[in-house]
């Protein structure tokens, strides 16, 4: 059954828009008084509302009363969202000016995260994951990339990916699991790196492709977990499988982003770090370069150069790195808000880094814009005139969301 959604004051539809470098806003379409003509979860449709309705007699209105303007869903491509517990006291701690290491040694960091991941069962992480998706969606993310990372072991990594699957059966978000067991090398094992990124290459990764529990592999690659070559070799074997990669590059020191181009990893994710030459590889390169204010925000640092990256033609995504460290805010929209504020990123670059460009850096060619064959992810907020969502840096949120996942 075809179903017509409108009408619109706006529909910004993101189409016709470059994939790379800096955008206009002048360029970004904009169809006022709009509808949408959806059937099965795909758009049909995009234009004028009263031609629709003309050329359509015989579809279901949904009606919309008042101003509206229409967007397409966003897509948080870099989440950790899977977890059980709390690091309010890491966090207590950082603004109290502790550092990284005073707050390892008083049991916080990534380690407090796994060992209360790992105490927790299915049922419980599934509800905490189910929580934290819905309240993203209901905020407008209709994709999510959700990381296992907290586990650290067969079982428990193993145990958070069955858990996303479960959770995409149960919501309307779209769900992207990523297998990031080289978050650190967990504290009880007694070995190096290179004989953690074995032990996960031989005892994980044959399941979870057996299991088709994901195809992308993550590996934080900093002085504190993985340096860049023992990770090359481990990304390298996981390539062979036929796992998509993506890659923690440069949030503190540089390397991790030329290990990313240079093995053609789907993104590079943080880029606090980049300088010019890592800019100028990431533009390159048709790796995304993934920006991650809620971690700067989180952590009190610099913001990655996202300007820069823009101007010299990469692709810029902008993700909210939702996870209960570094980055516990979650709130994607006013992450973005805040960034383009601070970087001057134009209506246009900020909405492309939240849609079909953070889509790329999960390879989907079906959602991000709004145009016929697209899957219709959409969110509708309550104004007359789009500049007013970024205007209100996150405090305004979408009345309606519609995802497609079922
Ligand atoms: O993306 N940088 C490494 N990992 C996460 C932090 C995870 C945590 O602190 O629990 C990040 O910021
Ligand atoms: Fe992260």
């Amino acid at each position: 059954m075809k179903k017509l959604i409108g009408p619109f004051k706006q529909i910004l539809t993101l189409a016709g828009l470059a994939l790379k470098g800096a955008l206009k806003d002048d360029d970004m379409q904009i169809i006022p008084y709009g509808g949408v003509l959806v059937e099965n979860g795909l758009i049909i449709a995009v234009d004028d509302f009263e031609r629709l309705r003309k050329a359509n007699s015989s579809a279901q209105i949904e009606e919309i009363e008042g101003d509206h303007v229409l967007l397409p869903g966003f897509v948080d491509c870099h989440t950790h969202i899977c977890f059980a517990g709390s690091r309010a006291k890491d966090y207590a701690m950082r603004i109290q000016g502790k550092s990284y290491l005073d707050i390892a040694k008083a049991g916080g960091g990534i380690w407090d995260s796994v060992t209360q991941t790992r105490a927790a069962d299915e049922a419980l992480l599934t509800e905490l994951l189910l929580q934290r998706v819905n309240r993203h969606l209901s905020e407008g993310v209709t994709t999510i990339e959700v990381k296992s990372g907290y586990g650290l072991e067969t079982h428990s990594e193993l145990k958070q990916l069955r858990v996303i699957a479960e959770a995409s059966t149960q919501t309307k978000a779209s769900l992207v699991p990523t297998c990031l067991a080289a978050h650190m090398v967990p504290k009880d094992f007694s070995g190096n790196q290179t004989e953690y990124l074995s032990y996960v290459f031989h005892d994980l990764l044959h399941v979870i492709k057996h299991d088709n529990l994901s195809n992308r592999i993550d590996i934080f690659i900093e002085e504190s977990a993985f340096n860049p070559d023992t990770a090359a070799v481990y990304l390298n074997r996981a390539k062979l499988m036929g796992f998509d990669i993506t890659i923690h590059a440069d949030q503190f020191t540089t390397g991790g982003s030329a290990v990313a181009v240079k093995l053609g990893a789907v993104s590079a994710d943080h880029l606090e770090a980049s300088k010019d030459a890592e800019i100028k590889l990431l533009a390159n390169s048709d790796t995304i370069a993934v920006v991650l204010p809620g971690a700067s925000l989180g952590l009190g640092m610099q913001y990655a150069p996202a300007r820069k990256l823009l101007d010299a033609g990469a692709c810029l995504a902008i993700a909210s790195d939702w996870n209960p460290g570094s980055a516990p805010m979650g709130d994607l929209l006013t992450q973005a808000a805040i960034l383009s504020a601070a970087e001057k990123l134009n209506t246009a670059e900020t909405f492309a880094g939240l849609t079909y460009r953070a889509a790329k850096a999960l390879k989907f060619d079906d959602r991000g814009i709004l145009a016929p064959g697209m899957r219709a992810d959409m969110q509708a907020y309550n104004c007359n005139d789009y500049r007013e969502i970024l205007y209100q840096q996150g405090k305004m949120k979408p009345i309606k969301v519609w995802g497609s996942n079922k």
